[in-house]
C-alpha cells in the first residue's frame, strides 16, 4: 500500500482520554490486583502494590473508571469510607457471590489515582441507589468548604476535596443496571444529574449510560430527551469469537476464532459511525462524546477459575484487537471523546497479570505502550478497512510524527509507504510480534511476548516504506525538517 500524507491536513486532536482504562470491583482486579492491604507482604505504599503501579505508569494512563461496571449500581459508598474495621462487608451478587470488605472505597481510589498519576472517572449508583446518595458523594468528593459531606471527608482524614474530573449516572442501565426502557432510563437520567452539583471550579463532565452495541433506539430516545443536560454518552462493545453464551478460548483456539475475533472487534468501526450519525442530528457541533467505557476481548475464563471472576489469558491476537480498536477511536477522535478498556489488571483483557507476589505484563500493555504517543496529538492519517489487514494511524505532536501500524495476517507481511515531505529522522521505533497465533507471557515466562527494536523499514527520497511482519504492532517516531 501506498499513500501521499499531506503534514499540512490536520485532523482532530486524539483525546488522551481515549487510552483510558476501566477497574471494576470484579474477581482480582481492586483486591490482590491493585489492593493488598496495609499488611501485605508484598511491596505497597498505603495497602497499594507498587509493581503494579510502576507497570501501569509506563503507559500513562490518563483516566480510570470505578468502581464499576454492573458493581456500581448496587455500590452503596457510604459502605465504604471511614476506619477499615467497621467498614460492613457485603455480597458481590454480580461477580462470584464473593464477599465484598469494603477495604478499598473512595479514600482508597483516590489514593491509586494519586499514585497512578491519572484522573478519575467515577460511576454512580442509579440501578439501587437514590438521588440524595449521588449527591452527597459528589458533595463529599468535591466540595471545599464546609458542609456535612464535606466534613464528614475531613473526619476521615482528607481535608482538601479530589478532582473528579468524569461522572458517570449509572451502568448498563438496559441490563444489569435496571433492566429499563430508554424512554424511562432518560427521565431518570435528567433527574439524578439535575443534583449532580458543581462544589468547585473543576466542571463535572457528566455521563449518560448509552447503547448496547448496536441498540440504535437507545441512542435515539436519549438524544432526543437528554442531549442538554449531557457532556457524554457511553457505548459498550465487546470482542467476542462467537455466540455470547459461548465463548471461545484465550489460548489455544481454533484457528478460525482469530478472525471471528478480529472481525468482531472491527464492529466497533460501525458501531461508532452509525451512533455518530445519530449523535450528529441532535449535536450536529459534536459537543456531546461518545464514551466507550467498556471495550476489548472478552473470552472464556482460564480453567480451574471463578466463573465469576473473568480472568482470562492475553495472547498476541488480543494485541491485534487493542491495536486495531484504538485506530478506530483514532479515526473517529472528532466524537469518540474518552474510551476505557476494560479491565486494567486480572479481569478481561488486562494489561498486568499477578498471581500474589508475581506480576507479568501482557502483550495489550505492550500496545499501550507502543500507542501511548498518540495522547492529545492531532491525527494525521488513519486507515482501518476490514479487507486489509494492515491499519495505522499517523499523529503528530509537539513536532514529532508517530506511526503506528498493526498487521493482524497471521502468515504474510504487510508493506506500507507513505510519500512524506519534510520527514528527517527516525529517533525510535519498537514492535511487538507472535510467532504462533496465540503467543502469550506466563508466570513462568514472562517475555515471550516484549518490546523489540524495530529495523524493518527504509528512509529516503521523502518515503518511509514499512515492512509489518505477521502478526505485529508497530510504532515508529520521527522528525520532521
Ligand atoms: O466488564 C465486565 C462487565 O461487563 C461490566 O461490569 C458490565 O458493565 C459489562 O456488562
Amino acid at each position: 500500500m501506498s499513500n501521499v500524507v499531506d503534514l499540512t491536513k490536520k485532523g482532530p486532536v486524539i483525546s488522551k482520554y481515549i487510552y483510558g482504562h476501566f477497574s471494576e470491583h470484579l474477581g482480582k482486579c481492586i483486591y490482590e490486583g491493585y489492593w493488598v492491604g496495609e499488611e501485605s507482604d508484598i511491596e505497597h505504599v498505603n495497602g497499594i502494590r507498587q509493581d503494579v503501579v510502576r507497570a501501569l505508569k509506563e503507559i500513562d494512563i490518563p483516566v480510570l473508571r470505578w468502581p464499576g461496571g454492573c458493581f456500581a449500581d448496587e455500590y452503596h459508598w457510604k459502605d465504604g469510607v471511614g476506619p477499615r474495621e467497621n467498614r460492613q462487608a457485603i455480597v458481590n451478587t454480580h461477580w462470584g457471590g464473593v464477599t465484598e470488605t469494603n477495604h478499598f472505597g473512595t479514600h482508597e481510589f483516590f489514593e491509586l489515582v494519586r499514585q497512578l498519576g491519572t484522573e478519575a472517572y467515577i460511576n454512580g449508583n442509579v440501578g439501587s441507589g437514590s438521588v440524595s446518595e449521588m449527591q452527597e458523594w459528589v458533595e463529599y468528593m468535591t466540595m471545599s468548604g464546609e458542609s456535612p459531606m464535606a466534613n464528614w471527608r475531613r473526619e476521615n482524614g482528607q481535608d482538601e476535596p479530589w478532582k473528579v474530573k468524569f461522572f458517570g449516572v449509572s451502568n448498563e442501565s438496559w441490563g444489569c443496571g435496571g433492566n429499563m426502557r430508554p424512554e424511562y432510563y432518560s427521565d431518570l437520567y435528567n433527574r439524578y444529574q439535575t443534583y449532580v452539583r458543581q462544589y468547585s471550579d473543576d466542571r463535572l463532565y457528566k455521563i449518560a449510560c448509552g447503547p448496547n452495541i448496536d441498540d440504535y433506539n437507545w441512542m435515539e430516545i436519549l438524544m432526543r430527551y437528554s442531549t442538554r443536560f449531557m457532556d457524554g454518552i457511553s457505548l459498550h462493545h465487546y470482542a467476542l469469537t462467537g455466540p455470547w453464551e459461548d465463548k471461545g478460548p484465550a489460548t489455544n483456539f481454533p484457528v478460525e476464532h482469530w478472525d471471528t475475533l478480529i472481525t468482531s472487534a472491527y464492529k466497533m468501526d460501525e458501531f461508532i459511525t452509525n451512533h455518530s450519525a445519530i449523535m450528529d442530528k441532535y449535536d450536529p457541533d459534536r459537543r456531546v462524546g461518545l464514551i466507550v467505557d467498556e471495550w476489548g476481548s472478552w473470552l472464556a475464563v482460564e480453567p480451574d477459575t471463578n466463573p465469576g471472576f473473568l480472568y482470562q489469558q492475553n495472547t498476541i491476537r488480543d494485541a491485534m484487537v487493542a491495536a486495531i480498536t484504538l485506530n478506530i477511536f483514532q479515526k473517529h477522535a472528532g466524537r469518540v471523546h474518552m474510551a476505557n478498556i476494560a479491565q486494567t489488571v486480572n479481569v478481561l483483557q488486562a494489561m498486568i497479570l499477578t498471581e500474589s507476589q508475581e506480576m507479568i505484563k501482557t502483550p495489550s500493555f505492550y500496545v499501550f505502550y507502543l500507542y501511548k504517543h498518540h495522547q492529545d496529538a492531532v491525527e494525521i492519517a488513519t486507515h482501518v478497512d476490514r479487507q486489509d489487514p494492515l491499519t495505522y494511524t499517523l499523529s503528530t505532536k509537539d513536532d514529532l510524527l508517530t506511526l503506528s501500524l498493526c498487521n493482524y495476517s497471521m502468515d504474510e507481511a504487510q508493506e506500507l509507504t507513505l510519500d512524506i515531505e519534510n520527514l528527517a529522522d527516525i529517533i525510535s521505533s519498537e514492535y511487538i510480534v507472535g510467532q504462533h497465533n496465540d503467543d502469550h507471557n506466563t508466570f513462568e515466562q514472562p517475555d515471550n511476548i516484549s518490546l523489540l527494536d524495530f529495523d524493518q523499514y527504509s528512509l529516503g527520497n521523502g518515503q518511509l516504506t514499512v515492512t509489518a511482519p505477521p502478526m505485529s504492532v508497530i510504532t515508529i517516531r520521527a522528525t520532521v525538517k
